[in-house]
């Protein structure tokens, strides 16, 4: 019996070790079946294998008799002969392979796996991270490090936060404006303290996504088996949009380029046709961009004062009898709901577009207050992605959100009937990103928290364990290493009582 600690994250639902061990040379073959040939590839080039043919080899392999570890279950079984994943799709191969990985130290090749049997499947199919782009773009080689960091962590959602007040970041070819005036803004009020006295470091900041780029993160994404979820935020957080546009808000402008955070009362006027169309178009570009299923488009955060004053938003609820400005908000959110349904996807929004007429097919993103309206609607039948701010939000400090208060969170909400529990798809973690202005530091906000999510996110809950899960940390963060990401040193995950309690006034900055 092998005694060395075996350091994986998340945590498999089943594993029992066996005595000797694989040794994996560059000389291993790969030997798959034809539906795992990219996955045999990634093997490869992963472990950089010459494929001996007479090596031991790794064997992929579907088998419908892995049917009862479900979809994304896997079985891993290494004997000093062979190593064998077996999967009923290839998306599970793809997660054992992601525990073999981990069963050798961070960037090692070559070495001696113990022979082992695990049996493993996840505890939530939406395993997500959200990373917001809008407040400080980040660029194409820091999302490519995550999406690598989130396969090892076998989370399976990139949201992708592309539009802010504060910046545009994905190109439409219709409206080129969007990303040629709303990808750019005059400097960055780099702190509470600045942005309180309306002042900005006067250093510019922009960048957005090209389609073709666009395309390459979705395809490596694809190739880690995650989908690339867009959110194009409506009617608030738009600010970038209407100074590129200026006919699509209320008052008609003229707007500028916001260099502060916070919630502007300047929203897309739901009252114009000509703001509707361009959401579809915008929409319709989305789509052909991003094959994932779920859509988000925010509604979180819309103030209602420019409506109120609005002569063609109150036209449209006279028309309409919306009733007031939350039925007009409730008439854009079904709207683009139907329109997605109609092009065979589904909405996700911010827990904000709760109402009992919401199109039953959305889906709602918990992160803040109306925890019983929230409950309530699943209940009822609504799909749901848990993102309880004060647990997950990983802009937090450290001292407001310590490390061991994100992985003891129990997500689902405990006056939840078993039947309506099942209408959570699973949590998610964002960051986002006003004062993350360097990979660095979105590093630093990340991890380790990231490793704490998934773990929530994968393992049963009665398996959760704080102590081991800290004891396998330090394996995980050499693969941060590896991969070329930071994280917060382990000095700094667990502040003192004192400083937790005193976390509140330190909302952001550690
Ligand atoms: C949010 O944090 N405004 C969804
Ligand atoms: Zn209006």
């Amino acid at each position: 019996m092998a005694s060395e600690r075996l350091s994986i994250i998340p945590q498999p639902v089943s594993i029992e070790r066996m005595s000797g061990a694989f040794v994996l040379t560059p000389q291993t073959a790969v030997l798959t079946d034809s539906a795992n040939t990219a996955n045999g590839r990634y093997l490869q080039a992963l472990f950089s294998l010459a494929n001996n043919p007479d090596g031991l080899a790794i064997h992929l392999n579907l088998n419908e008799a892995l049917k009862p570890w479900g979809d994304e279950g896997y079985r891993l079984e290494i004997t000093t002969e062979a190593v064998r994943i077996t999967a009923v799709t290839t998306t599970g191969i793809f997660y054992g392979i992601q525990t073999l990985r981990q069963l050798l130290p961070a960037g090692q090749k070559t070495g001696t796996i113990p022979c082992l049997l695990i049996e493993d499947k996840p505890r939530f199919s939406w395993r997500g991270f959200m990373l917001d782009e809008g407040r400080h773009f980040q660029g194409k080689t820091s999302v490519l490090r995550l999406l690598d960091a989130m396969a090892l962590l076998k989370l399976n959602r990139f949201h992708w936060h592309l539009t802010e007040d504060q910046g545009w970041r994905l190109e439409i070819k219709q409206y080129p404006r969007l990303t040629a005036v709303g990808a750019q803004r005059a400097g960055t009020a780099p702190g509470m303290i600045a942005m309180v006295r309306g002042k900005h470091n006067g250093v510019p900041h922009g960048g957005f996504y090209t389609q073709d780029e666009v395309r390459e993160v979705v395809a490596y994404a694809a190739e880690r088996h995650i989908t690339v979820v867009p959110e194009i935020e409506m009617p608030g957080h738009s600010t970038a949009a209407l100074v590129a546009y200026p006919e699509l808000g209320c008052t008609g402008g003229p707007y500028e380029m916001p260099t502060r955070f916070g919630i502007f009362k300047d929203v897309y006027c739901v009252g114009k046709d000509h703001t509707i169309t361009f959401l579809e178009h915008v929409l319709a570009e989305v789509l052909a961009l991003f094959p994932s299923p779920y859509i988000h488009i925010g509604g979180d955060e819309a103030p209602r004062s420019r409506w109120q004053k609005c002569p063609d938003c109150q036209k449209r609820i006279a028309d309409n009898n919306l009733g007031d400005e939350h039925g007009l908000q409730l008439y854009l959110t079904n709207h683009m709901a139907r329109f997605l349904r109609d092009n065979g996807r589904s909405l996700i929004g911010w827990n904000e577009i709760l109402n009992a007429d919401l199109e039953p097919s959305a889906v709602a993103q918990y992160w803040v207050r109306n925890r019983k309206g929230m409950i309530a609607a699943i209940e009822n039948g609504r799909s749901a992605i848990l993102s309880p701010n004060w647990h997950y939000y990983l802009d937090y400090s450290y001292s407001l959100t310590a490390l061991s208060k994100t992985y003891n969170h129990e997500p689902v909400f405990s006056e939840l009937s078993q039947s309506a529990a099942k209408n959570i798809l699973g949590i998610e973690a964002p960051l986002w990103t006003e004062f993350v202005p360097t990979a660095k530091r979105m590093g630093y906000q990340a991890f380790p928290r990231l490793t704490a999510v998934a773990e929530t996110a994968w393992t049963p809950a009665a398996q959760k364990e704080l102590v081991s899960f800290r004891e396998r940390l330090p394996a995980f963060l050499n693969q941060l290493d590896e991969i070329g990401l930071t994280y917060a040193p382990l000095t700094e995950i667990e502040p003192a009582k004192l400083k937790q309690k005193l976390g509140i006034f330190s909302m952001i900055r550690p």
